[in-house]
């Protein structure tokens, strides 16, 4: 990737006349002076803005959208062209109101929304290098890290991760730290789970010991057997009921024909009494009321009738009461019968008693049973809800094994100490190089934890003896070394801002510097652009830019 030209107006300080500045396909070393205030750092903001859409402030916090376009204007707007390949890509941004659009090789590329468009510009440009890499590789401002040699660990650490991008491992790490810490509460929530759950199904398991029940089926069998029972019980007890009143039925009959028998015999009786008084009489010598003789034939032969008749009459009654004590026989014969009859119904109805109240205990047995079955659901699938959570905590702590292993992996100790003993031994060497180039007469070594030891001919030196001038420039000669290294690293990136970094430097120091950067510019195809509140050596640039504020707008121009 390749930024040819820049252009833009109302961004920042800048106003509605469009600023351009042409790299074109040689890589320059570029002088950008201007007053304090002036809008020379806005200009470090452009790239970014134009590939990023966003920026930071100095303080390195975002800028807000509102802030980027001029604040009276608005209407923010950045073009730039950039080769990338065989391809010319034409992105224009612009801020209040937002908008991206990009041709490539003249033709409009066709995606939703400013975010469609932006993976274009991450995948097809930028070949996914992120926005904190690109802003920290092309704007190394040594305002921003101070002097290496006798920075705090903390200070450093800081710097470390910012110029090698370690940053990305420090993120990573505290997303592991957060994924441990979530996961940790995940285990621990399911453990509580499963302690409620086995809860559950201790006093379920003890709820249905106390119930103390039997299986299921054998008393399913018992009530249907008394079931059984009760059928032939009750089929018993109906064919009793009904002898009982057939009998009974003959019973009154016989019951009848004994009284009507009765009363016949008690006629009969009164029959042979009234006969028996007549015979008295007439057996008398004559009537005592009248006193006509009985001696006579006639009285004779009306005796004889009446004997007649009286032996007919006992006769009569003689049979009638044969035949009434044939009925008596055969009614008591009935009597007993009923009484077996009813003895066997009494019977029979305590039988049906008997059954009906262990059924009925069956039957109470039997829900106890149904309630049984369920507590038992209850226990197997709270066993199965504890058992995925088991599962669950298991494969948990898997992931939290991996996980921190993953922690170790990106902390301080992990890939940082690998990347870092990766890159220290080459860095020293271009330190060094870079030293003995400005006549330095020391060499420094930074070890892993990026501690540096000075020395002079083999001797250590503290580095509280060099000079304010030594000390800047033993930063400069490891921000140059930083340099090469990134654009080793990242070789799409075509240009770097140095913010103010050779400012404070006495003449001569500062014009070693500037000699150095050129050679690295011109063999590393990097554009350099020195910001610079102060003039600098202007035959040692090859192009010098001058900012100048005019009625409260910005103004570039090509000195
Ligand atoms: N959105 C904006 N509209 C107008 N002026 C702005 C805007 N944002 C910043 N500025 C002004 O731009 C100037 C900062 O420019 P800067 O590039 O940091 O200066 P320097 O030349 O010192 O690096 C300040 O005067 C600031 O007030
Ligand atoms: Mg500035």
């Amino acid at each position: 990737m390749k930024i040819l030209k820049l252009e833009f107006k109302n961004i920042f300080s800048y106003g509605d006349e469009i600023t351009t500045i042409e790299f074109g396909e040689d890589a320059k070393l570029w002088q950008l002076s201007g007053k304090s205030g002036s809008g020379k750092s806005s200009l470090l903001s452009i790239p970014k803005l134009l590939l990023f859409g966003k920026t930071e402030g100095s303080g390195g916090k975002p800028v807000k959208v509102a802030n980027i376009a001029n604040w009276i204007n608005k209407k923010g707007w950045i073009r730039g062209t950039i080769k990338k390949g065989n391809d010319l890509y034409v992105i224009e941004r612009t801020f209040a109101p937002s908008g991206l659009s990009i041709t490539k090789n003249g033709v409009v590329v066709d995606r939703a929304g400013i975010a469609g468009l932006q993976t274009v510009i991450d995948n097809e440009i930028l070949d996914g290098m992120p926005y904190h890499i690109f802003a920290n590789v092309m704007t190394l401002s040594l305002n921003n890290f101070k002097s290496f040699i006798s920075m705090t660990p903390a200070d450093k650490r800081l710097i470390i991760d910012k110029i090698f991008s370690l940053e990305i491992i420090n993120k990573v790490h505290e997303l592991v730290k957060v994924d441990m810490r979530d996961l940790g509460n995940a285990i621990n929530s399911s453990n509580s789970q499963i302690y409620a759950l086995e809860q559950t199904i201790q006093t379920s398991q003890a709820e249905l010991d106390s119930m103390n029940s039997g299986g299921e089926s054998a008393s399913l069998a018992k009530m249907k057997e008394i079931e059984e029972k009760l059928g032939k019980v009750q089929e018993l007890y109906t064919q009793q009921s009904n002898l009982y009143s057939t009998y009974y039925g003959k019973y009154t009959e016989l019951q009848q024909a004994e009284n009507l028998l009765n009363r016949q015999v008690f006629e009969k009786n009164m029959e042979a009494t009234n006969i028996m008084k007549k015979i008295e009489l007439f057996n008398q010598d004559k009537c005592p009321t009248c006193g006509t003789p009985f001696n006579s034939e006639d009285f004779k032969h009306l005796r004889e009738i009446l004997n007649e008749q009286y032996n007919g009459v006992i006769e009569d009654k003689t049979a009638l009461e044969s035949k009434q004590q044939e009925i008596t026989e055969s009614k008591n014969e009935y009597a007993a019968s009923l009484g077996k009859i009813q003895e066997n119904i009494n019977k029979i109805s305590a039988k049906q008693n008997e059954l009906t109240v262990q059924y009925k205990s069956i039957e109470a047995v039997q829900k106890a049973v149904n309630e049984s079955v369920s507590i038992k659901n209850i226990i197997k699938s709270t066993e199965e809800s504890k058992k995925r959570l088991e599962e669950s905590i298991r494969e948990s702590n898997n992931k939290m094994k991996l996980l921190s292993i993953m922690e170790e992996m990106y902390s301080a100790d992990g890939i940082k100490q690998i990347m870092m003993s990766s890159y220290i031994p080459t860095l020293n060497k271009e330190i060094n190089e870079t030293l003995s180039f400005l006549g330095f007469p020391y060499t420094l070594t930074f070890d892993n934890n990026f501690d540096a030891t000075l020395q002079h001919m083999n001797k250590e030196i503290e580095t509280d003896n060099l000079s304010t001038g030594e000390h800047k420039k033993v930063d400069i000669a490891v921000l140059c070394s930083i340099l090469k290294m990134v654009k080793r690293k990242y070789p799409q990136i075509n240009l770097v801002f140095l913010d103010e970094t050779v400012s404070s430097l006495d003449y001569e120091s500062s014009t070693d510097i500037i000699r150095h950067l050129k050679d690295i510019s011109s063999k590393m195809g990097l554009n350099i652009f020195i910001v610079s509140h102060t003039t600098l050596e202007e035959t040692l640039f090859d192009v010098h830019l001058n900012v100048e504020k005019k009625y409260g707008y910005s103004f570039l121009s090509v000195v």
